[in-house]
């Protein structure tokens, strides 16, 4: 059992034990995986309270030594040294980022040029009339113009789009705020996804709703698992991201999609169509799930990851008899989405910037994709063409915690496949790999070369 050689106390103890636990992790004597003794088994050693040792390993946690996890024990996170040999390909990017942790757990647009083309931006707005009315309260679902550019670009895929039915949220996050809370009501079943993009978990939590998961299979949802649960239950939505979805990237063709209309139709629930990633599915004939019932869904973007997440700016499009129920629950949330920032999305949305930064992301996410296939030649691995992540499925015996665990120790973030349960084990072993987090693709090979050398040379056991 480990117990740390503290000396004489020049501070408080539970720092010491931390200190120690620094040490002795750089020194080799504690190893990464390594469980570390019980609260009780330390307090009892070095006869001081539980208290104190839970105070101390929470330091260490904080100084990302260690990670806990209820029921489980407390682990030694850190390697001292990456333990893999360095994959050749990367040798470079890891002479830059020597101690830097590689984030593959972010979905964003690729950010090359958003300075250059941002400061052109705010140029234009500061000497467009349009300013003015941009800071100023703004009426209930935006102003007319914001919504106007809005329905112009969703009427590519939502025919005959008009801009009354378009309410402006401050980003998709808070469009699935609102629209769980405005048209559903406490204690509501909600479906989604069985896994599916934690924000739609804490949303539907949050809210004092009930949330259950739909088995999926490579196109999402499957119906017929969907007919069975609601001859079971009653749900009142299901929020549903039918393309290049978050974390499998699957993507529903057409045919499943108006299956999964027409039960909701017969169980008459509402749909809340998520079509953040719609943009990247575009130059498929796939139609959005809202179209195949319009009545009764809900669709909902937003330009955080076309254009930039910083702008919080989402639309939704609702059918008419829905919106003042939305409209009243964005005032009672935000007020408004800042028109300021809605202005700049617009002027993006009408100049033809947006159309460019859409296909530069997608040449951009293609390039990524091709070297992720190539990496992991030998492995499963879905993706959509332009899709900015991919899902990774872990070969037995790996399971996807520790596999993202070891990862972190090397240096990679990734999330596994448990942090997108709707419901408890529901997770297969897999983990999501974001390919347009890095911001060049040196990093990004660096990390996958890295990430492949330890799915091939790790040692699994050494966690179970
Ligand atoms: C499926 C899905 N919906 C909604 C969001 C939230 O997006 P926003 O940044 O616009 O709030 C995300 C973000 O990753 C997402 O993956």
């Amino acid at each position: 059992m480990w117990v740390p050689q503290l000396g004489e106390h020049q501070q408080p103890v539970y720092l010491s034990i931390a200190d120690a636990l620094g040490r002795d992790i750089s020194s080799g004597r504690l190893r990464h995986g390594e469980r570390l003794p019980t609260l009780r088994e330390l307090a009892t050693a070095l006869d001081i309270t539980p208290g104190t040792v839970s105070r101390a390993y929470n330091e260490a946690s904080r100084r990302g030594l260690t990670q806990g996890e209820v029921g489980r024990g407390t682990y030694v996170l850190a390697a001292a040294e990456p333990r893999l040999p360095l994959p050749a390909a990367g040798a470079e990017a890891a002479e830059r980022l020597r101690g830097e942790l590689l984030d593959l757990s972010i979905i964003k647009p690729h950010g090359e040029s958003r300075q250059q083309w941002l400061r052109e931006a705010l140029a234009t707005l500061a000497g467009s009339d349009a300013l003015e009315a941009a800071l100023d309260y703004a009426p209930d679902g935006g102003h007319p113009a914001h919504r106007k550019a809005a329905a112009q670009w969703l009427g590519q895929w939502l025919p005959g789009a008009q801009w009354q039915q378009v309410v402006i949220t401050s980003g998709a996050q808070h469009g699935l705020m609102v629209a769980v809370s405005a048209l559903t009501e406490s204690r509501d079943l909600i479906l989604c996804e069985a896994l599916c993009y934690p924000g739609i978990i804490s949303v539907v939590h949050g809210t004092g709703r009930r949330l259950r998961g739909v088995p999926m299979d490579e196109y999402g949802i499957i119906p017929q698992a969907l007919r069975e649960l609601c001859m079971r239950e009653r749900p009142a939505m299901l929020v549903c991201v039918a393309s290049c979805q978050n974390p499998t990237t699957s993507t529903m063709p057409n045919a499943r999609r108006a299956e999964i209309a027409a039960i909701a139709e017969e169980f008459d629930f509402l749909l809340l169509d998520d079509d953040i990633y719609g943009f990247l599915a575009a130059d498929s004939d796939i139609r959005p799930l809202s179209t195949f019932a319009p009545e009764r869904s809900v669709y909902l973007t937003s330009l955080s990851k076309s254009i930039l997440p910083a702008l919080r700016i989402g639309y939704l499009y609702s059918p008419a008899r829905l919106l003042s129920r939305l409209t009243a629950m964005v005032r009672s949330s935000v007020w408004m989405p800042s028109p300021l920032t809605a202005q700049v999305a617009s002027q993006v949305l009408s100049s033809g910037l947006h159309q460019q930064l859409i296909a530069q992301h997608r040449a951009e996410a293609a390039e990524r994709q091709a070297m992720a296939r190539e990496i992991f030649a030998g492995h499963t691995l879905y993706a959509q063409p332009h899709s900015y992540h991919a899902w990774l499925q872990l070969p037995a015996p790996w399971r996807s915690d520790e596999f993202a665990l070891l990862a972190r120790a090397n240096g990679v973030l990734v999330m596994s496949a448990s942090q997108f349960e709707a419901e408890r084990n529901q997770a297969p072993q897999a983990v999501r790999l974001v390919l347009m987090s890095p911001t060049n693709r040196a990093e990004l090979r660096f990390a996958l070369t890295k990430l492949n050398s330890l799915l091939e040379g790790g040692d699994p056991k050494r966690f179970y």
